[in-house]
């Protein structure tokens, strides 16, 4: 028999790209360091040592004291669904808020794992008011809340104050996405009574993408401890996991070595900047491109109160094709912008500053840019200077 498939490649030479968009965002070069070390076993001492490093600093990053914190192997999907997958069953209530694209893929994860769904909706653009939440648990006493407290898909940062006390009047678990927010925006978990999170290591922690940091507390573990049937997931099963991450330290899978060890470079780094200086820098940066963008006439498509530091959302002026001058920025500048997803699909472009790109050198680099070469593709340009 011959053989099929072989195909004769030269060795793998992408480009460096500058990555303002919703992520994945650069990551650090000491991270790429990290990564690319030989790799050790997944039981050797010095991996469980490094396993423990890594819980402590994500409970930093998050402000949680809780135990059950572990990087997820897989995206931040996978940890999306592994604090579903662990505290839904069947016919449990989960009310989702949904004010954008990640929220609508809370409402398709729980309604997989068997939860009756509940949604309540803002416009994109827009976030809940405290009362709006308070009416909503009186209403439909679910058994989760499930919230995005960053929308990477409308660029608004969801205010958390004062939530989890509602839920836990209401004896309701809390759920909260934490994709663009980890390492870039406050975020203190256990003050805002938060029963379950998850992130990414491909944003604000300036890694590249590959583990979903996870966290579940005391309250979200009694559901899981109460189940009557098992975990419907067994990769995402946190009380299988637990026996390796916890003190046992039983084989569950391979545990992706090397991005843990990125993954600890990445919070070793955040740690060591200190978290409250690492949002201050995100906050900074932002505040320097929004002020850049509305001096040359662009608006951005959330009010400022509830703007996210690492995601802005710029509406595309009217008769600009936004694809083209993306795919522009790409193949002259080699910098990625991101357009709009779901209902703002066409209508904005997605900057993101995040981690290790939050710089101010970055913001003027991308605004002279927008300064110089968005006007050729205005549609009163010449059709010369748009095709140059
Ligand atoms: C808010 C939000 N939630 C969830 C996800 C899913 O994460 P991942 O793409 O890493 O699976 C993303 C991805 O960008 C996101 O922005």
């Amino acid at each position: 028999m011959s053989t099929a498939h072989r195909l004769g490649l030269d060795p793998i030479a992408t480009p460096d790209r500058l990555l303002l968009g919703p992520g994945p965002s650069n990551a650090h070069p000491t991270v790429l360091q990290a990564l690319a070390r030989t790799p050790i076993g997944h039981l050797d001492p010095l991996y469980i040592e490094l396993m423990g490093e890594v819980q402590e600093l994500l409970r930093y990053a998050w402000q949680t004291d809780n135990r059950l914190t572990i990087p997820m192997s897989g995206t931040g999907s996978a940890a999306m669904e592994a604090t579903l997958a662990n505290t839904v069953e069947r016919g449990d209530k989960v009310m989702v808020a949904v004010m954008g694209y990640f929220g609508l893929r809370l409402v398709d994860m729980a309604g997989r794992y068997g939860a009756e769904v509940v949604t309540i909706e803002r416009p994109w653009g827009e976030a809940f008011s405290k009362a709006e939440i308070a009416e909503a648990l009186a209403t439909h006493k679910p058994t989760i809340l499930a919230m995005v407290h960053a929308e990477t898909s409308t660029g608004v940062c969801q205010p958390m104050e004062g939530i989890g006390d509602l839920c836990r009047q209401h004896d309701c678990l809390l759920l909260l996405d934490t994709v663009t927010s980890l390492g870039g925006v406050p975020l203190f978990l256990d003050d805002w009574k938060v029963d379950l999170a998850y992130s990414c290591s491909q944003k604000g922690l300036s890694c590249p993408p590959g583990l979903g940091p996870f966290t579940m507390g005391p309250r979200a573990e009694a559901k899981l401890l109460a189940r009557t049937t098992k975990v419907p997931n067994w990769y995402l099963d946190v009380s299988l996991l637990n026996q390796y991450w916890g003190s046992d330290r039983v084989y569950h899978h391979t545990a992706p070595v090397n991005m843990n060890f990125g993954m600890r470079e990445a919070l070793r780094l955040l740690a060591e900047e200190g978290i409250e200086n690492a949002w201050a820098r995100h906050r900074r940066n932002a505040e320097r491109l929004w002020a850049g963008l509305e001096s040359l006439g662009l608006a951005l498509h959330v009010p400022e109160e509830l703007r996210l530091p690492t995601l802005t959302t710029v509406r595309i002026p009217e008769g600009v094709d936004g694809k083209a001058f993306s795919r522009h920025l790409l193949d002259r500048h080699g910098i990625e912008v991101g357009g709009g997803l779901g209902a703002l699909a066409g209508k904005v472009w997605r900057i993101g500053l995040m981690g290790y790109n939050s710089t101010p050198e970055n913001v003027d680099r991308l605004l002279d840019l927008f300064a110089n070469e968005l006007p050729a593709f205005r549609p009163s340009a010449p059709v010369a200077a748009a095709v140059g």
